[in-house]
């Protein structure tokens, strides 16, 4: 784990370098690959994948393309996206409780989905969950309150269930009908399983050979359907009953979301599955942008100060348009967002072959674009490996590539919900900053970890400070 304050570039002498596992010199043997994919995928990077923009190359998982170059994703992704559809690794890594949502699917049930969905995450739908966002913050905040100072705390699972506290207000805004930590405990359970690698996936075994993690997880994925169930059922009965009384949140939304071309709602197989999708893909990726976020600014407390002035006076305006003004808020989360991707890779199949920055790709090669490659990229960031939030202020913002930086990936298939969860991530921010001054223990270096979502290993400690 390389960790130091010192830098190359002495106009950046004074930031901080927070810890990553260095590169592979040279490429690992399959057995090793095998190992530490299921450990931790970053840590199979190579120097050379920090260097060239594409790799090409044949590994266990059969022939895989590596590409960090921004012209050659825009390929991927937006010019010919037809070309490179979701790979049946992801889908194993993601599970069947996931299949029918807006993430797995394909061809055009995910183009009628998509437009259906749309709608809720449009700028005016999202600011109008800033209230709520800004209650689950406030009552995070007011919990904090309650802890002696100086207390030292896993800031991990407070996040994470913050964010899963606002999924859950802005889900069921009429509450779960149900002691809310029965409902969390096996959810929780349910997506530690999603997204291990397990090496009957890595080897392509078929879906019935039997998956350890998987096998844990289907009681409380049984829970969970049986939960959703029930909540879809409660809101189908109060909606018969008072069409213009029910709530607006995003389960009332999913039931009224339409096709515009073709009228067409969603099946309750598809609402089930998108409110698991949404739990899935929406909760620990924003948690992990806030924790990120949080252990960065206790190494820079310069950047904690300007945050929680910002925070002063950005929040005690109108709740709905409170992101908008919490501008250096948003750097420091985007540049967290860079060292730390919350989703760290990205992979497609290509149908038929085609040229990527200059190199042929053949069909059926697994094409990787890889954030935790890309947003340390040497030919692509200067002094890639520090925390300098200025980039990502307005005015250099504008000049990162397009496709050099993809913490919500990018093109048709883009997050959804991307920025719900910006908002989400300045909310909970900017409450906690302009409270606490929270401070990492000293020695403490968090090692991050692949397990779907770039996560610290075994949580956060952090140190409680009243600001
Ligand atoms: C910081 C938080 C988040 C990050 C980093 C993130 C990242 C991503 C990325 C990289 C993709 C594209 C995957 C690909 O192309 O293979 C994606 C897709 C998606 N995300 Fe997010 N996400 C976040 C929050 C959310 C939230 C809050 C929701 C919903 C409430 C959500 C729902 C989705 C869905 C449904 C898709 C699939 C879109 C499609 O295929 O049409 N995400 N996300």
């Amino acid at each position: 784990m390389e960790f130091s304050r010192a830098a190359s570039d002495p106009a950046r002498a004074a930031f901080v370098r927070p810890p990553a596992p260095p590169p592979q010199e040279r490429p690992l043997s399959a057995f090793a690959t095998l190992r530490l994919l299921r450990r931790n995928p970053i840590e199979t990077w190579t120097r050379a994948h920090f260097e060239q923009p594409i790799l090409i190359g044949r590994t266990i998982l059969g022939p895989i393309a590596v590409v960090s170059d921004p012209a050659a994703i825009r390929r991927v992704l937006v010019d010919n996206a037809a070309n490179y559809r979701k790979d049946a690794l992801q889908k194993r890594l993601l599970g069947e409780s996931l299949c029918d949502g807006l993430l797995e699917v394909e061809g055009e049930a995910w183009r009628a989905q998509r437009r259906a969905l749309a709608p809720l995450f449009t700028p005016r739908a999202v600011a109008a969950f800033a209230g709520v966002m800004a209650e689950a913050a406030a009552a995070l905040v007011a919990r904090w309150r309650r802890l002696p100072e100086g207390r030292r705390f896993d800031v991990q699972p407070e996040i994470a269930g913050a964010t899963l506290d606002i999924l859950g207000r802005t889900l069921f805004s009429d509450g779960l009908g149900r002691d809310a930590s029965a409902f969390t405990r096996p959810l929780t359970d349910f997506f530690r399983s999603v997204g291990t690698f397990d090496p009957f996936d890595l080897l392509d075994l078929p879906d019935w050979a039997p998956r350890l993690g998987r096998r844990r997880s289907g009681k409380a994925l049984v829970f969970f359907e049986e939960a959703v169930d029930a909540l879809i059922a409660r809101r189908r009965r109060l909606v018969a009953r008072n069409p213009a009384g029910a709530p607006r949140d995003l389960l009332g939304l999913l039931l009224l979301a339409r096709d515009p071309e073709t009228g067409q709602g969603l099946t309750p197989a598809e609402v089930r599955a998108n409110i698991a999708t949404f739990i899935g893909a929406g909760h620990e990726t924003t948690a992990n942008a806030v924790i990120w976020s949080l252990y960065l600014l206790s190494l820079a407390p310069d950047w904690r100060r300007r945050l929680a002035a910002e925070a002063d006076a950005a929040l005690s305006g109108p709740a709905d348009s409170c992101a908008a003004r919490l501008v250096e808020t948003r750097a420091v989360i985007e540049e967290a967002m860079r060292l730390y991707p919350p989703v760290a890779s990205m992979s497609r199949e290509a149908v038929e072959f085609d040229t990527l920055a200059g190199r042929r790709v053949r069909r059926g090669t697994l094409v990787v674009v890889s954030q935790w490659v890309l947003h340390r990229h040497r030919l692509l960031w200067d002094e890639p490996d520090l925390f300098d939030p200025r980039r990502f202020l307005p005015g250099a913002r504008e000049k990162i590539d397009r496709f050099a930086y993809l913490p919500l990936g990018a093109g048709p298939r883009v997050c959804v919900g991307g920025a719900f969860a910006l908002q989400e991530a300045a909310i909970l921010l900017a409450h906690i900053v302009r409270d606490f001054a929270l401070e990492t223990p000293r020695g403490h270096a968090p090692k991050p970890v692949q397990r779907v979502t770039l996560r610290p290993d075994g949580g956060l400690p952090m140190i409680l400070r009243r600001r």
